[in-house]
């Protein structure tokens, strides 16, 4: 099946399942906003709970935070959010589609990429072993040509992005011939500034209301509580303060579902470190938040890293971790070397002093940060469609059926075993019931007595459960019960007091936190 289709049939899934749902369905949903049903909900909280534990538990020089959504407004003043923090939107005349002009350009070069893999591919599959792609792209004339055709358009673009030329943004678009994917036509308007932020009134008007924003990201409640957590943290360079929250962006194209949405949960983490050593400790964090990633085992090679041309207004240097989505490799997390210039911006528009004594030298200065920015959704949404299989298995009979699996990391999975008593009578509820209280205490469990035993399999394979646990009559004989895992399909007998240490095993957070802390 096309990558698309099974793109869509996730979608569907994760609403069928209680995963996710659209914002306010019933009055025809509000756009690029999303609910987390019950499912959803549990498994977005254990990947909250695997990133805070290996920040907070891994390192014990990171603290946590909690800052409020709203912000003084100087606050996005400092942070240049209010003078910088837009997107370059175009909207085209015949199809009355708007867009953001810096994506037109993007998704032409990717056709053009596209086109250089193609080529690739076939020399691959022509050549075999013997294969240098190396030499291919250096000497191959149709790669070349566009390899060179990128290079130019690149440039051109870098620089209009960096010197916020929208006049050239848009002579581009026209050079390039990019049609509106709607219309088809060239019919273009003016390229124009829109700042992302969301403004609202705190105050009544009578008294003189305040416009402040909803905070575009977290890390600035972060830097704004720099000096409170140092000084009642008794924190010594480097250190990190670690947060999980909402953030809002007025996205002019906000689409693929959870990956681009107007209201949104970020995982970031502001390092404090001495200025000079900002080279160091960006390589480390790009190391440990990559392993962070590859830990899940959905293949090291669905993760790459993308280091930015164009960048953020804060940084100095920005590299993306890149996961390849059913859509392409997009980015996940950013990894962002912000030097002094947030908490230098603050402390000018404060007055107040955000400087760092070091004892070693006696000098103050004000700390380098390198943060690193993960969007929960986005990972969400990795997960899910990582983990999300359709399978092709054989029934007893010998016909064919399919199965939707979600092959979750179990400490990740929303409910981690599911009890089943074989039919609803002999006893064997009570027998469920009885194991159930005694796990619920350690584990999400789920009771399940309706429908037959294959269906009642289907229904937990399709929300990831990594175990299910059937009662039988051979329990009440013999205080065993079978325990079916999800991946393989296999069952085998265990014993009832057994089952706590089996289950532990692969959804313990504590034993999956400490393959990071491996070499
Ligand atoms: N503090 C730095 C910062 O916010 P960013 O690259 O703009 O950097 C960091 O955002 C991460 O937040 C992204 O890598 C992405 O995972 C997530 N993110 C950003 N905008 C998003 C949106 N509109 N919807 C969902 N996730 C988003």
């Amino acid at each position: 099946m096309a990558k698309e289709d099974v793109f869509k049939n996730l979608i569907a899934h994760c609403k069928e399942y209680g995963f996710i749902f659209q914002s306010s369905e019933i009055y025809d949903g509000l756009s690029a906003v999303y609910d987390y049903g019950q499912n959803g909900t549990e498994l977005k909280n254990n990947i909250k709970t695997y990133w805070w534990d290996s920040m907070i538990l891994l390192n014990e020089n990171i603290v946590g935070l909690d800052s409020a959504i709203f912000m003084h407004p100087k606050t996005w003043k400092a942070s240049g959010h209010i003078d910088t923090f837009n997107d370059p939107l175009i909207d085209n005349k015949d199809s009355k589609k708007r867009y953001r002009a810096d994506d037109l350009i993007e998704e032409y070069i990717e056709k053009i990429e596209a086109k250089i893999n193609k080529e690739i591919d076939k020399a691959k599959k022509k050549f075999g072993d013997t294969f240098d792609e190396k030499m291919y792209r250096e000497t191959n004339p149709r790669v070349m040509v566009n390899q060179e055709k990128i290079n130019i358009l690149n440039e051109r673009f870098v620089k209009a992005m960096k010197e916020n030329d929208l006049e050239d943004l848009r002579q581009i678009i026209l050079d390039y011939e990019i049609a509106c994917p709607v219309s088809g036509t060239r019919n273009w308007t003016d390229v124009r500034q829109f700042n992302l932020m969301f403004a609202t009134e705190m105050g009544s008007t009578a008294n003189g209301a305040m416009k402040i924003y909803l905070r575009p990201e977290t890390a600035q409640g972060i830097f704004v509580n720099y000096i409170n957590v140092q000084k009642t943290g008794r924190m010594k360079l480097p250190f990190g303060i670690a947060q999980i929250g909402k953030a809002f962006r007025n996205e002019i194209v906000a689409r693929q579902f959870i990956f681009r949405m107007r209201e949104f949960e970020q995982m970031e983490m502001q390092y404090f470190i001495k200025p000079g050593t900002e080279k160091e400790w960006f390589e480390h964090w790009k190391n440990v938040r990559m392993k962070w990633h590859k830990a899940l085992g959905f293949g090291d090679e669905s993760y790459r890293f993308y280091d930015h041309e164009k960048l953020a207004h804060y940084a100095s240097v920005a590299t993306d971790i890149e996961f390849n989505f059913p859509f392409g490799f997009r980015e996940v997390e950013g990894i962002h070397s912000r030097t002094d210039f947030d908490l230098g911006q603050h402390q000018k528009l404060s007055g107040k002093k955000l400087q760092y004594f070091d004892p070693e030298t006696n000098k103050s200065f004000v700390p380098y940060v390198v943060e690193t920015s993960l969007g929960l959704d986005r990972t969400f949404l990795l997960i899910i469609s990582a983990a999300y299989h359709e399978e092709e298995i054989k029934k007893e009979d010998g016909s064919l059926d399919t199965r939707v699996v979600l092959k979750l990391p179990p400490v990740l999975a929303p409910v981690k075993l599911a009890i089943l008593p074989l039919v609803k009578k002999d006893g064997l509820p009570e027998i469920s019931r009885r194991i159930m209280n005694d796990l619920k205490y350690d584990f999400n469990c789920q009771y399940e007595e309706k429908d037959s035993i294959g269906r009642r399999y289907r229904r937990q394979d399709a929300i990831g459960t990594p175990y299910c646990i059937t009662v039988d009559h051979q329990t009440t004989q013999d205080n065993t019960v079978t325990i079916r895992y999800r991946d393989s399909m296999q069952q085998e007998r265990v014993k009832i007091n057994k089952l706590r240490s089996i289950i532990s095993e692969k959804v313990d957070m504590s034993s999956f936190l400490r393959k990071l802390d491996k070499d």
